[in-house]
Parts: structure tokens; C-alpha cells; sequence
């Protein structure tokens, strides 16, 4: 059975200090709590190996918002896949809609760059998504395809299964226009029946597709109880621990 995911995307906020401040806030909140999902916080890489040392990852997983789609070398000011997980991180966050719009990122790179998180036994939160323009002409479903077939459809069945994805409508993040469940919920089967093309019915039951794009308390109900959500990508509402744990608790 698919997993139930609520993973926070702090994205670059907080300094160091207020980062290590908000992840103890949330494994406090966790600790007596028997959450109905896993719970993970993606946290900017200077963080990593602090909050690494103060949260207990039994009950909320850590992860990066990015790696590198090398190895290891002269790439000036990029942190690696082994780097990451070196700190203790087992998830990544990859293919975000703002590294694909605003630091070119393309399925090309997109496609090393998880080949490397697998190598490193990090679980990838694949974000995939279409822009307004995609959604208002109509081409909505073959833009989200294409992404997937572009960067994932070269895994083997074995190393897709550990992938989780995260359908992101880019007109829904951090804009206070969340898709409706139902928007949410059409795309989320689509995109369960474009792997059941490729990998078979199992496969596609078992992969976790979260959904992001202003989710909060208020709206995590609704979309978490539709059958093919299965859980959220949170941005801003993950930077205050009441309101993420509000989201936890939606299931
Ligand atoms: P948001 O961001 O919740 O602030 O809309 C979601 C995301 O970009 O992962």
C-alpha cells in the first residue's frame, strides 16, 4: 500500500538558528502525536546537519530541496547528492518548479540528478506541474506526461517505486490559489494511469503523489481525502509549526 506523505518545502527561509528552532518546534509537536502519514521537512542544505542532530528521524524524515547533477568536482557552490546524504538526509526534493523557471533545469538534468539521489539511497520528491497558461489552453495533462516521461520513464520499475512525485500546479504555489479537490484529484488519477502505462497497475497504486500548491489546514481535508491524493508539498504554511502540524493532522 502507497504511503501517506505531508512533507514541508521551507524553500530559502529562516537563518540557521530560526531553522533548527522550527524543526525542534515540529519533532516536539511529534513526539506524543501518532500522526496517520509520514511527515518530512525539505530544509535548505546549511541546515541540514544541524536539524539532522535535533529531530528524531523515526518520526519526521529530513530531506534537501536540490542536489547536483554531478557526482563530485568543480562545480563551484553546488552541494552533491553524497554530500547530502552524508548529513543525515534521506529525501530530496527535485524538479521544483522554481529550479525548473528560475535556474534552467530541464528533464535532461533533472534525469541525473535522481539517477544520483537513488545512487545515494535518497528518496526524491518529484515536483511536476503545469503553468497557468498550460492549464487555461487545455494542455495541462500532456505537460504533466511529458515531464514524467522525460525525466523518470529511463528508471527501471524497481527504482521508480521509490520515487514519490508531487503534482504542483505552478498557478498554485504560494499564491493562495489552491486547485480545487477535484482539479487536484482528475490530475492525480491521469497521472496514476500514465504509470500504469508504463509500469503496471501495482507499481502505479503503490507510488505516492502528493499534491502542493497552497495547501494549509483549511483546504488539507477536502484534498487529502480524495482517493488519488495522497498528501501535500507544503511551502509557506510549513514555516510555522502550528499550521504544518494542522496539515498532518488533516488525515
Ligand atoms: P506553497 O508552496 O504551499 O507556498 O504554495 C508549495 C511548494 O512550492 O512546494
Amino acid at each position: 500500500m502507497r504511503k501517506k506523505i505531508v512533507a514541508g518545502n521551507w524553500k530559502m527561509n529562516t537563518t540557521l538558528q530560526e531553522g533548527v528552532a522550527l524543526a525542534k518546534e515540529v519533532n516536539e509537536a511529534l513526539k506524543g502525536a501518532e500522526p496517520k502519514c509520514d511527515v518530512v521537512i525539505a530544509v535548505p542544505f546549511t541546515h541540514l546537519a544541524s536539524i539532522n542532530a535535533v529531530i528524531d528521524q523515526n518520526k519526521l524524515g529530513l530531506g534537501a530541496e536540490n542536489c547536483a547533477d554531478h557526482k563530485s568536482g568543480a562545480y563551484t557552490g553546488e552541494v552533491s547528492a553524497p554530500m547530502v546524504a552524508s548529513t543525515g538526509a534521506t529525501y530530496v526534493i527535485l524538479g521544483h518548479s522554481e529550479r525548473r523557471q528560475y535556474y534552467g533545469e530541464t528533464s535532461e538534468i533533472l534525469k541525473e540528478k535522481v539517477a544520483l539521489a537513488l545512487e545515494n539511497k535518497l528518496t526524491p520528491i518529484f515536483c511536476i506541474g503545469e503553468v497557468l497558461e498550460e492549464r487555461e489552453n487545455g494542455t495541462y495533462n500532456d505537460v504533466v506526461k511529458k515531464q514524467i516521461e522525460e525525466a523518470l520513464f529511463n528508471l527501471s520499475a524497481e527504482d521508480f517505486g521509490k520515487i514519490i512525485l508531487a503534482y504542483e500546479p505552478v498557478w498554485a504555489i504560494g499564491t493562495g490559489k489552491t486547485a480545487t479537490d477535484d482539479q487536484a484529484e482528475d490530475m492525480h488519477a491521469f497521472i496514476r494511469g500514465v504509470i500504469a502505462d508504463r509500469y503496471g497497475k501495482e507499481v502505479a497504486e503503490n507510488t505516492s503523489i502528493l499534491y502542493g500548491g497552497s495547501c494549509k489546514p483549511s483546504n488539507a481535508p477536502q484534498l487529502f481525502a480524495k482517493p488519488d491524493v495522497d498528501g501535500g508539498l507544503i511551502g509557506g504554511a510549513s514555516l510555522d509549526a502550528e499550521s504544518f502540524m494542522g496539515i498532518v493532522n488533516a488525515f
